[in-house]
């Protein structure tokens, strides 16, 4: 699904929209955000976490590479491949240690394998004013996600 953002206030209620259709157990999953340097990802990725229930600063991961968020039920992982020169350089990381939660990854080009084994990608681009979205499902409980939003999506604007 593709949608216009037209300010960062619309990034952040993408953010809740996903929150709202996504399984109780997140553990395993993988959100994949791409997009130029400004085009929103931690945006969304700071409102994602915020609306899973942490309270307080999401700092970036570009220094850390990964930050982990536990909350009741569930821990997040979000992850800045910024600094990732080689798809080698994940196992310093210990990405196969992080399936045990639900994985935001901001850069993910940096790492092209982990498509393969992505749920969703959330590609963000600057548009005119604001900024274009485009959401796709990767696995099929991914597209079976965005069939969701899509269709809160579209009932919402008949309202
Ligand atoms: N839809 C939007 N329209 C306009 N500005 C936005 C939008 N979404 C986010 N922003 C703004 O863009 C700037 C960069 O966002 P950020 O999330 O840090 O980008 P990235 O992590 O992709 O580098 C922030 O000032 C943020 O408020
Ligand atoms: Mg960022």
């Amino acid at each position: 699904m593709t949608l216009h953002l037209a300010d960062a206030e619309a990034t952040a209620a993408l953010a809740g929209q996903l929150h709202a259709v996504l399984p109780p157990d997140t553990a395993g999953w993988t959100v994949l955000l791409e997009g130029e340097l400004g085009a929103g990802k931690s945006t969304f990725a700071r409102a994602l976490i915020k609306t899973m229930g942490h309270r307080g600063a999401v700092p970036s991961p570009t220094y850390t590479l990964v930050e982990p968020y536990q909350l009741p039920g569930r821990i997040i992982y979000h992850i800045d491949l910024y600094r990732i020169a080689d798809e080698e350089e994940l196992r310093y990381l210990g990405w196969t240690e992080l399936e045990d939660g639900f994985r935001l990854v901001e850069w993910p080009d940096r790492a092209p394998g982990l498509m393969a084994a992505a749920d969703l990608r959330l590609e963000l681009s600057y548009a005119e004013s604001g900024r274009d979205a485009r959401l796709q499902g990767l696995s099929e409980r991914g597209k079976a996600l965005v069939r969701q939003i899509d269709d809160s999506a579209c009932s919402n604007s008949q309202d």
